[in-house]
């Protein structure tokens, strides 16, 4: 993190709409404004009992905890740790019998195929997979790789994980098979959950024969649990591979969940950073999923008869948070969809909408300004009376598209909750409560009751001044924090800590706070890319180039989009002569290939420049913010005088 942070939005000085919460929604709110400041005064008087007070209302116990906080190995913080419960019980069977008729999952298929499943229902399928996986010798510690399309059965595999306390980490199906493999073998996973394949894009994604591929280099794996959903042939290894619907039949339909201590590892979830490959973060049990039941019904206002889509994949950690706990847990009705917004045509969702009577839409600025692009008629075309509140999440959402979203979705009823956060916090941090909160467009708001955010300066001293940029920091630990990064404490804690001392968690993200404590999130400040809202490490992406052989060297920055947020640009250095014309272009064509087959499609680079060498400070390094400068198409500003070779500006340039 050697730049200061950059605005990478100056158009948010300028904003100054405001929007306080209709009166009819607030007066229905969850949290009102006296809860709200009760919250607030009790998180700040008393912490930890405000915590413990939480924990204790929210979490159904199967022995009572009765130590809060423990910091005594800080920043490895626990909470809750002598409790024990377990999270699947605690979305599903504490919600029978009183809510066993109501579905729990709605699902559509890309192809239009719809499913309805009831909590009851719920119950018997998780528990039929987790005596699956339990007849396969998984149990408790084990970690299972998820490799699904965006169908209940992903979630289902998730919360059965979760009965038997085997740790789950999934792998976003739009991941290549070495993604995949690096994930396998880091995790030591015993199993593979896949699929034949699913819809998406009007093509089906052959994931099972992405998973033949790598599997014989994942000596842990053990057994392939296969879903059918698109019916195609696959290749069959009788000795590992089981298919999910007989393994399925052949077991109990009844598996009492496992009492687990509060601090038991719930899931993995790899993310990338700024060096090194992907880190596996750690989540809990308790304290997690305290953090999510708290934030539907604060953020989201989850309230009986709700139907809430989040329209995340289960391989992100929203699609973990707001698919696959958070409100079962909360106990409300969850829409999925297994494809992309385009198919057959950008009215999908909206379309969706109307069927299913969505009342809570949650998506990313990225689907927005996408779905915008294509005209105001297709959402106009179907009813969205339903809807009662939207969401955005995963990347600043500009104002423009802000107010796209409040107007012809929202039909200026809506509030839209922009929440910030992050796949090691867990839960929204950042975010408004929309009962209560004035809402600005461009910025999330002011943090949650409990959690303590605030913006220092590079010295980690807090910036008091309004409108500054610094680093935002959380100054406390907070149950649904990620508590390591798998079988590596220590790269936790240079990552997240060691800036300032281990006094605050770094989210790596550059901020303001406005005068009346609002907090604008300027992006990253580290070599972390947001296209369309996926989060991918310029490093990983070099790394894949130079395997290559015709790459001696590569540079990866990203430039402002106008849909995607930011696009990735390459600037590569060929083994021999520069390449120019048709070969520099068959080059590009394969490098991007050769980067999808790599990492996955979402990081093959937008544009790729060649150069006969990259701009280097006397000690060898690449000076990033000239490439993010000639990336952007702006004047470079910075003094090159220091470079090794200031000439090769000029090239990169004149392409
Ligand atoms: O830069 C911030 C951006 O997304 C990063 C976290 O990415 P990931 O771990 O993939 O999680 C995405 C979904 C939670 C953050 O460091 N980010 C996320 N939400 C917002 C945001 N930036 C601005 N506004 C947001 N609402």
């Amino acid at each position: 993190m050697s730049d200061q942070p950059r605005d990478t939005i100056e158009s948010l000085f300028q904003e100054k709409r405001i929007f306080p919460p209709p009166a009819g929604f607030a007066a229905q709110a969850q949290i009102q404004k006296a809860e709200y400041e009760r919250l607030m005064t009790l998180a700040q008087t008393d912490y930890e009992g405000f915590w413990a007070e939480q924990a204790r209302a929210e979490l159904q116990w199967v022995q009572p905890f009765t130590q809060i906080l423990n910091a005594s190995n800080a920043p490895h913080y626990q909470w809750f740790e002598d409790g024990l419960l377990n999270v699947s019980a605690n979305c599903i069977d504490r919600h029978l019998p009183e809510r066993a008729d109501q579905a729990a999952i709605l699902f559509e298929g890309e192809p239009g195929d719809l499913r309805r499943i009831t909590y009851a229902e719920l119950l018997v399928e998780v528990s039929r997979f987790a005596n699956a996986l339990r007849s396969r010798g998984i149990k408790k510690g084990d970690r299972v790789v998820l490799y699904m399309p965006m169908v209940p059965e992903a979630v289902i595999a998730m919360q059965a994980c979760a009965r038997i306390g085997a740790i789950h980490s999934v792998v976003f199906g739009g991941f290549s098979g070495d993604s995949l493999r690096d994930r396998i073998i880091d995790a030591e996973a015993a199993a593979v959950v896949t699929a034949d394949g699913g819809h998406r894009g009007g093509r089906v994604i052959e994931l099972k024969a992405v998973c033949d591929h790598i599997i014989d280099d994942c000596p842990s794996v053990h057994t392939v649990f296969v879903l059918k959903r698109t019916g195609h042939s696959v290749r069959w290894n009788p000795a590992r591979d089981v298919w999910w619907h007989e393994i399925t039949a052949q077991v109990s339909a009844d598996c009492p969940p496992l009492a687990l201590g509060a601090e038991h590892p719930l899931f993995l979830l790899y993310t990338s950073g700024s060096t090194g490959r992907p880190k596996g973060i750690q989540h809990s049990s308790a304290g997690y999923l305290l953090g999510t039941i708290l934030t539907m019904r604060w953020v989201f206002d989850i309230r009986p008869g709700d139907v809430f889509w989040c329209t995340a994949d289960v391989g992100w950690i929203t699609g973990h948070s707001y698919v696959a706990y958070g409100p079962l847990a909360a106990g409300t009705t969850l829409l999925m969809y297994e494809g992309a917004p385009m198919i057959p045509d950008p009215g999908r969702y909206w379309q969706m909408c109307e069927r299913h009577k969505v009342s809570v839409f949650y998506t990313a600025p990225t689907a927005i300004r996408a779905l915008k692009k294509q005209g105001d008629e297709y959402p106009a075309r179907y009813d969205l009376s339903a809807l009662r509140l939207l969401g955005s999440v995963g990347e600043p959402i500009n104002p423009e598209a802000w107010m796209w979203y409040h107007t012809h979705i929202g039909h200026d009823q809506c509030p839209i909750v922009d929440t910030w956060w992050q796949t090691e916090t867990g839960i929204h941090m950042i975010a408004p409560v929309p009962g209560v909160s004035t809402l600005k467009p461009g910025s999330c708001g002011r943090p949650l009751p409990g959690i303590m955010a605030d913006i220092v300066d590079n010295q980690g001293h807090p910036v008091c001044a309004p409108d500054q940029g610094g680093f935002l920091v959380i100054t406390r630990p907070w149950p649904s924090m990620l508590r390591t990064v798998w079988r590596n404490p220590q790269r936790y804690i240079d990552t997240y800590w060691k800036m300032f001392d281990n006094r605050y968690y770094i989210s790596g993200d550059g901020a303001r706070r406005d005068a009346d404590g609002y907090y604008w999130v300027m992006g990253r400040v580290d070599d972390v890319l947001k296209v369309s809202g996926h989060r991918l490490g310029t490093m990983e992406i070099e790394s894949a180039l130079v395997a290559h052989p015709r790459v001696a060297e590569a540079a990866v920055v990203g430039r402002p989009d106008e849909l995607t947020g930011e696009a990735i640009c390459a600037f590569v250095v060929a083994r021999g002569a520069r390449p120019v014309g048709p070969d520099a272009q068959a080059l590009t064509q394969e490098l991007r290939q050769w980067v999808g087959e790599h990492i996955g499609p979402i990081a093959k680079p937008a544009t790729i420049r060649y150069a006969d060498n990259l701009p280097k400070t006397r000690s060898g390094k690449i000076m990033r913010r000239v490439l993010r400068a000639v990336a952007a198409g702006h004047p470079v500003t910075e003094d090159t005088s220091t470079l090794e070779n200031p000439d090769i500006i000029r090239q990169l340039q004149g392409d």
